[in-house]
């Protein structure tokens, strides 16, 4: 017997100059699969970050972007159409979503984009193995607390390897209890919250208001320094 063919929605997504500036414009288009998983659907956090994104376009042209949890890749995806070199991954032991990330490409028409299994908090060949970074990019992959750390150990490795990187995540407040502020401590990172009123996921959508952005770097000498005197 055949195995059964996915059943997918289109879902498709504009980006224009909000300032209306200049008449440039975006349009992608996003398979999502009728299965019950995570990473089967575009999530509002990956809405917001996309739209930053495209706010950011100019600055991303030529740059080396990496996706985690990407699920159906929204931001990568626009990452990928303003320029940038993108690599696209999710949990190494879920194919499928590996499979949405290959077929948002093939959907948008990205034939560049290299797509790998990397999964939070393990030291893969393939993790170790990337090239160069100058941006990651990780939209609701801050949702189940028993994974944070690894989300974070694994953003720690890579912004140690690339200590020039920014980690740009955006998360939805689901708990006042949740917090990575111990983690990031102990992992030597630092963060800074990022301004995203603008990038509302969707104005009718109840979520919007409880997207938030920031971005982690790695702690240097200088502002352990800064913190001890
Ligand atoms: C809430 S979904 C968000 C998907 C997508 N980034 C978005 O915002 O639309 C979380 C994603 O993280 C991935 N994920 C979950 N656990 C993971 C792990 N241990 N390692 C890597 N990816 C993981 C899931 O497969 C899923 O794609």
């Amino acid at each position: 017997m055949e195995p059964r063919k996915p059943s997918i929605a289109f879902k498709e997504f504009t980006f224009e100059d909000v300032k209306k500036t200049t008449a440039e414009f975006l349009s992608v288009s996003i398979p999502e699969v009728l299965d019950p998983q995570y990473g089967m659907y575009v999530w509002p956090c990956a809405v917001v970050l996309a739209r930053y994104l495209w706010t950011q376009r100019e600055e991303l042209t030529h740059k080396s972007v990496l996706e985690l949890g990407a699920g159906v890749s929204l931001p990568g995806v626009v990452a990928a159409l303003c320029g940038a070199q993108v690599i696209l991954s999710d949990n190494a032991r879920i194919p499928l979503c590996l499979e949405n990330c290959r077929r948002s490409c093939e959907v948008n028409g990205l034939s560049d984009v290299v797509v790998i299994g990397l999964t939070w908090g393990e030291i893969s060949p393939d993790l170790v193995l990337l090239p160069k970074l100058d941006i990651i990019l990780g939209s609701d992959v801050f949702y189940e607390p028993q994974d944070f750390e690894d989300v974070l150990v694994t953003v720690a490795f890579l912004l140690r390897k690339n200590p020039s990187a920014q980690f740009w995540t955006t998360y939805q407040e689901r708990s006042a209890d949740w917090s990575i502020e111990v983690l990031l401590h102990r992992w030597q990172l630092q963060c800074v919250e990022v301004h995203v009123e603008d990038c509302a996921a969707d104005e009718c959508s109840p979520d919007r208001h409880s997207v938030h952005m920031m971005m982690i770097t790695v702690k240097t000498q200088e502002d352990h320094r800064t913190v001890t005197s």
